[in-house]
């Protein structure tokens, strides 16, 4: 028979201790909000190894968020990536994910689990959301966590056990004797439920002194009542819960590790990890060398034998395979394969450098597609431009495409030479093979095989009669 599982996130706290205006599951760390790390983890569970036995009977649904403090904001950042419940006063983990029970039981099929996640824990994975899942189904237990061990266990709840080792309660630390004080095993907020006990056990909560329901109390119930828990032990690493800032660059350098660590083990080479920053949506492929000082993020997908950096930063691009980036920026951009560009250049929204483009230092393109095996060394301008091939752009090149009011565009064709420091007066074609003077400024369109030179461009040489190629294309002065 077929069984779900729901899951519940709780980000309604205002996070205090962040001392910000932001919601604390807004934070970002590697690029992402707090919030998003827990969702794919929550989402990827299909995909872990850890899951394949339960592949045929378990399956989940989409997660239900707990919001309250900057819902709307939390809610635009997400949009229906999520389902959200609200919890208009933060009263305590517990009150928070009774305030999801209605969320959760409109979900078709009825979930017999609730897998319970806390926002501000990005560190956790797949793989072990679905270890709490197989060892909760697999003990038939009541209520499955999550358990990790620290030496200064600082904020953590402890975990209390019994003379036979069975969980008797989760003690949080504001209640703690100072003997469980010194419990290194502790909780890392991430639980199964069986559905219904997790329902009626909650409505009946009572308030700590402090006025909150806690979640962790339910433990001691369960213990009380002789239920089966489960825990299941967990690396401190992943346990880490973000409350302040400290922790939250603490945090940043973990995960950014983590995820530099999966591309070496895939075969990527990363010179200097100190100084090199790969967001976590990131794809590399096997042999490209990343050098120091090196950011890669957002939608960004880099071919094979690339040499990225030093000093490099790409975001939302896609680089083919045996390119060269060095000391430059690209947004936004597509290299096709051996494309080299830099140093010091910068690749702007739609930028598109066909196979083989050779962009050297000081370089800008926007919004242009430029052909295969075009060369521009020097400092030169290329923005809203459709390029042939084997272009060569001289030093200094620039399209000028904006007259004060609009963006204009300029055409180039194949073979063109653009002599160095031509201005191109766009809207303006240069043809096929044709070629400009050194500071020409091209205001009106060169026909293909055209000698244009001066200011403002005029035609120096229309091509021979013999050239059949060029002569055919019905050029006039
Ligand atoms: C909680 C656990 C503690 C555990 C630790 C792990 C409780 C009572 N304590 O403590 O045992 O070791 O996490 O990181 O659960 N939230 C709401 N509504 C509320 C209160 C909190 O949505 O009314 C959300 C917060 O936004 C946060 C999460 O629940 O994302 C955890 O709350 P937080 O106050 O950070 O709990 P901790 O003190 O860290
Ligand atoms: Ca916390």
């Amino acid at each position: 028979m077929n069984t779900t599982y729901a899951s519940v996130v709780l980000a309604a706290g205002k996070g205090t201790r962040m001392r910000s205006n932001l919601p604390k599951v807004l934070h970002q760390v590697a690029g992402l909000p707090l919030l998003a790390h827990v969702l794919q983890a929550i989402e990827d569970i299909p995909f872990a190894s850890t899951f394949a036995p339960l592949q045929a009977t378990l399956s989940g649904h989409r997660p239900v968020v707990v919001v309250g403090y900057g819902a709307e904001h939390v809610a635009a950042s997400f949009g229906d990536r999520c389902h959200y419940a609200l919890q208009d006063e933060q009263q305590g983990t517990g009150h928070a994910v009774l305030m999801a029970q209605e969320a959760v039981d409109t979900l078709e099929p009825q979930p017999e689990i609730v897998l319970v996640c806390y926002g501000d824990t990005p560190l956790v994975t797949r793989e072990r959301l679905a270890q709490l899942l197989a060892e909760h189904v697999a003990r038939q237990a009541t209520v499955t966590f999550l358990t990790g061990t620290a030496s200064l266990p600082s904020d953590y709840g402890r975990v209390v056990r019994n003379a036979e080792q069975r969980v008797s309660a989760i003690v949080e630390v504001k209640r703690a004797t100072e003997e469980q004080k010194q419990i290194t095993e502790v909780n890392s907020g991430v639980y199964c439920f069986e559905r219904a006990w997790l329902w009626s056990e909650l409505a009946t909560l009572p308030r700590n002194p402090g006025g909150e329901y806690y979640l962790t109390d339910l433990i001691a119930i369960a213990a009380s009542q002789g239920k089966t828990i489960a825990t299941v032990a967990g690396s401190l690493d992943e346990t880490v819960g973000i409350n302040n800032r400290v922790q939250l660059a603490e945090i940043e350098q973990l995960l950014r590790r983590r995820i530099l660590e999966r591309h070496m083990y895939a075969g990527v080479t990363i010179i200097d990890p100190a100084t090199t920053y790969i967001g976590v949506g990131v794809e590399i492929g096997n042999d490209t060398i990343i050098l120091p000082g090196t950011s890669l993020t957002g939608q960004t997908r880099i071919g094979s034998s690339c040499r990225l950096g030093p000093g490099t930063t790409i975001e939302n691009s896609v680089v083919g395979n045996h390119c060269v980036v060095r000391q430059s920026v690209l947004e936004e951009t597509t290299l096709e394969d051996s494309v080299s560009i830099g140093p010091f250049s910068h690749c702007r929204p739609g930028a598109y450098l066909a196979h083989n483009v050779r962009m050297g230092n000081f370089g800008e393109v926007k919004n242009s597609y430029v052909g295969p095996e075009t060369d521009m060394h020097h400092f030169s301008y290329i923005g809203d431009t459709t390029m042939g091939e084997h272009v060569n752009i001289g030093a200094g090149v620039v399209t000028v495409n904006y007259d004060g009011v609009r963006k204009n565009r300029t055409t180039i064709g194949d073979g063109a030479f653009i002599g160095s420091d031509t201005m191109l007066v766009a809207p303006v074609n240069v043809g096929e093979h044709a070629k400009t003077g050194a500071g020409a400024v091209v205001k009106h369109d060169v026909l293909p095989g055209t000698i244009v030179v001066g200011v403002p461009a005029r035609v120096l040489r229309s091509p021979q009669p013999a050239d059949s190629s060029i002569a055919d294309s019905g050029q006039k002065e």
